[in-house]
C-alpha cells in the first residue's frame, strides 16, 4: 500500500502518529462543512447531546459553545480520536459540560431514551450497516428527539468515490439510501439539503 493510501485510511479508525496527524487535521479540515451542517439544525433546546464518531472534538467542543446549556458526551472508537478530544474540549470537560468516552456507535453503551439531539459528522461512511447503527442512535434518542448527518459527499461526487476505492470500509451514501435506512431504523419527519455548489449533505430526521 502507498503512503498516501496509508494515510488516508486513517479517516477510518485513526491509530498510531499518522492518525495523530490525521485527527489534527481533521479539526480544521471539517469546520466550514460542519458548521454550514450545523445551520440547518432547527430551534431546539437540547440539555444532553451526543456527538458520534467525534474525530478531534471540534464539533462537539461548537455543539457545547452553541448550548450552552447541554451536556456533551463525545463518543468515538478510535483511542487516538478520543485522546484529542479529550485535549481539544479541556476546559469543557473540566467544567462538566463535557464527556468524551471511547464506544464504538454499532453498540452504543449510553442511557436509552436520554439524549435530545444525536450528530454524526464524517463519520457515517465507516458504521458497520446503517441501519443497525441508526437504531442505536433511535435507542438513546429522547421521543421527539433529533438526529443530524453532516457528509462531505453525497454518494455521487467523483472524489469521494475515489475515496471509498482506497478506503477500506468506507461506503458513500446517497440523501435516498440514508433516509431510506433512517425509516427503518424508527425516525420519521426526515428533512435533506445539499449545499448549492458543493457535494455536501445534511440529514435531519426526528424519533
Ligand atoms: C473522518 S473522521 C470524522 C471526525 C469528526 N466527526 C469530524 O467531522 O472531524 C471519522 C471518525 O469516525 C470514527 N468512527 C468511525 N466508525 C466508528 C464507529 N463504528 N464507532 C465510533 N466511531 C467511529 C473514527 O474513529 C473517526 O474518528
Amino acid at each position: 500500500m502507498g503512503l498516501y493510501k496509508i494515510f488516508i485510511n486513517q479517516t477510518r479508525k485513526p491509530e498510531g502518529v499518522l492518525g495523530k496527524m490525521m485527527v489534527n487535521g481533521m479539526n480544521g479540515g471539517h469546520a466550514k462543512m460542519a458548521d454550514w451542517g450545523m445551520s440547518h439544525l432547527p430551534e431546539v433546546s437540547p440539555l444532553q447531546i451526543a456527538e458520534l464518531g467525534c474525530g478531534g472534538g471540534r464539533n462537539a467542543g461548537e455543539l457545547s459553545i452553541r448550548y450552552p446549556q447541554a451536556k456533551v458526551v463525545a463518543v468515538d472508537y478510535s483511542e487516538v480520536s478520543v485522546a484529542k478530544a479529550t485535549e481539544y474540549n479541556k476546559e469543557k470537560i473540566a467544567s462538566g459540560k463535557m464527556i468524551v468516552q471511547q464506544g464504538d456507535v454499532s453498540n452504543l453503551r449510553l442511557p436509552e431514551e436520554s439524549f435530545d439531539l444525536a450528530t454524526a459528522f464524517e463519520t457515517i461512511y465507516f458504521w458497520p450497516g446503517l441501519e443497525k447503527c441508526f437504531a442505536q442512535v433511535n435507542k438513546i434518542l429522547r421521543s421527539g428527539g433529533v438526529f443530524m448527518i453532516v457528509n462531505e459527499s453525497d454518494g455521487t461526487d467523483e472524489a469521494s468515490l475515489k475515496y471509498e476505492k482506497m478506503i477500506d470500509g468506507m461506503k458513500c451514501h446517497t440523501v435516498e439510501k440514508i433516509e431510506s435506512a433512517l425509516r427503518s431504523a424508527g425516525f420519521s419527519e426526515i428533512a435533506s439539503y445539499h449545499h448549492e455548489s458543493k457535494p455536501w449533505i445534511t440529514v435531519v430526521a426526528y424519533k
